[in-house]
């Protein structure tokens, strides 16, 4: 733990969205995964809005090929506010006007799709030498929960890099990476002894998975720079954290939160569905019909 990196306020956040989406083939052959609606917002947005939420007014998108449609996301469309200004669709129009507004959002490509390690070290330049959070698309975090501020908290405490860690059944373990920890004394949070990523079952250190938020000290960048191709021969942000999580100098040491909290993988179809089901149900303007509908829907099943 050092003065220098515990000092530093946060407000950088990086979002990989490179990935090619083929698990939503063919919705996903000319439209980008992350634009992929969850109920009447891409799933971007949500994210954005996330990291927002958190301070983080600062956003970096890692992205590649076919992804100009998140860009023409949160730019203005002068014609499209002016029409509905005129038509006295104020509703829409804020609902526009709420993507423009979500803070300074920057985008570098990926170039080679070499794996989420390679992705989070395009952002060193943009970053800098300051500590930064990183927020994975796939991942919907329910916005009741303010889990990227206390992993911010930890990472302000510790100096070192914040991991979000969540308590999986054992056979769903090796799609995640894995995370050995042990309680910090008189703290909630945990410190990262070994990290792996997706283990056999039988080689997991435990049932804790990674989840997509991380807040990383900047040291993790010479380290992946330094980081040879891991698993499924892609640099793996995990195999970095693990070299960190074994270092005492500044900068280094792992942390470990775990979130108790409402998760969304969007990136897979099946939850993906039931993100939308549940987000429609919990909103004033859906809701209502839409959990009658399902009662009278499942009762026929
Ligand atoms: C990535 C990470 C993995 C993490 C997961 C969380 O994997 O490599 O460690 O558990 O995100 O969603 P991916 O799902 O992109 O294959």
């Amino acid at each position: 733990m050092t003065e220098t990196n515990v000092s530093r306020a946060i407000t950088k956040a990086v979002i990989p969205a490179a990935g090619l989406g083929t698990r939503f083939l063919p919705a996903t052959k000319a439209t980008p995964k992350e634009m992929l609606p969850v109920v009447d917002r891409p799933a971007i947005q949500y994210v954005v809005q996330e990291a927002v939420d958190a301070g983080l007014t600062d956003v970096l998108m890692i992205t590649g090929r076919n992804k100009r449609a998140l860009e023409d996301h949160f730019d203005r469309v002068p014609t499209l506010e002016e029409q509905l200004e005129d038509q006295g669709k104020d509703k829409l129009l804020r609902s526009v006007r709420d993507t423009n507004d979500l803070g300074e959002i920057h985008y570098v490509r990926q170039g080679d799709p070499k794996g989420l390690g390679h992705a989070v070290l395009r952002a060193k330049v943009h970053v800098g030498n300051e500590p930064f959070a990183v927020l994975l698309g796939d991942d919907l975090i329910d916005e009741k929960d303010d889990l990227l501020s206390e992993m911010v908290a930890v990472q302000q405490k510790t100096g070192g890099s914040v991991i979000a860690l969540m308590e999986v059944p054992e056979d769903q373990i090796s799609a995640y990476g894995c995370a050995a920890i042990s309680q910090v004394e008189g703290e909630n949070f945990f410190k990262v002894s070994e990290l792996v990523e997706k283990p056999a079952v039988e080689e997991a250190p435990s049932n804790y998975a990674v989840i997509g938020r991380y807040v990383l000290a900047p040291q993790v960048f010479e380290v992946l720079e330094n980081t040879a191709p891991g698993r499924g021969g892609e640099i793996q942000l995990t195999d970095a954290l693990q070299t960190l999580a074994k270092g005492e100098s500044e900068g280094e040491g792992v942390y470990g939160v775990v979130f108790k909290g409402r998760r969304f993988d969007t990136g897979d179809k099946l939850s993906y569905l039931k993100a939308n089901i549940i987000l429609a149900a919990e909103r004033e303007d859906l809701g209502p019909d839409l959990r009658a509908w399902v009662k009278e829907f499942a009762a026929e099943l």
